[in-house]
């Protein structure tokens, strides 16, 4: 499994704290873009596809959600609940984003601009993705 949890530096202050993040110290790509998913109702489910060459960083700004990630072989589902852990994911991982708490914010940094041609949505295409 590719995927795994960057731990974020953290300032734990009496006044609020505070995490932040350095692409070159951080965050295993440059980002090309951000977007963030959020106002999610109860039970509903985002993503549920893969990427051919997209990386991304994936972090629980605000509450908390679960991310399955399916290398094919094997499923791991990570829970964030902290905006100082981000989970990395490489490409041709499938992912699907649920339990959304209320009010949560998920952050999504990429590797590349938006490319519908880069998504796989299928699964069983998923599957066959670099076999050949
Ligand atoms: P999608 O990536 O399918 O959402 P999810 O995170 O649930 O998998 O994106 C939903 C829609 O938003 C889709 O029509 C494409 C559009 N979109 C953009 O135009 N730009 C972006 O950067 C992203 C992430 C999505």
């Amino acid at each position: 499994m590719q995927a795994y949890i960057v731990q974020l530096p953290k300032f734990e202050d009496p006044r609020g704290n505070l995490s932040f993040l350095e692409e070159e110290n951080h965050v295993p790509f440059m980002i090309e873009r951000v977007y963030w998913i959020y106002d999610v109702p109860g039970g509903q489910v985002r993503g549920g596809h893969a990427f051919k060459i997209q990386k991304e960083l994936i972090i629980a700004l605000s509450g908390s959600f679960d991310v399955e990630v399916d290398d094919g072989s094997e499923k791991q589902i990570f829970s964030l609940n902290r905006s100082y852990y981000a989970l990395y994911l490489v490409p041709g991982l499938w992912r699907r984003m649920q339990n959304f708490s209320t009010n949560s914010l998920a952050l999504v940094l990429c590797s590349t601009s938006f490319d519908e041609t880069d998504y796989i949505r299928d699964y069983q295409e998923f599957l066959n993705f670099g076999k050949s």
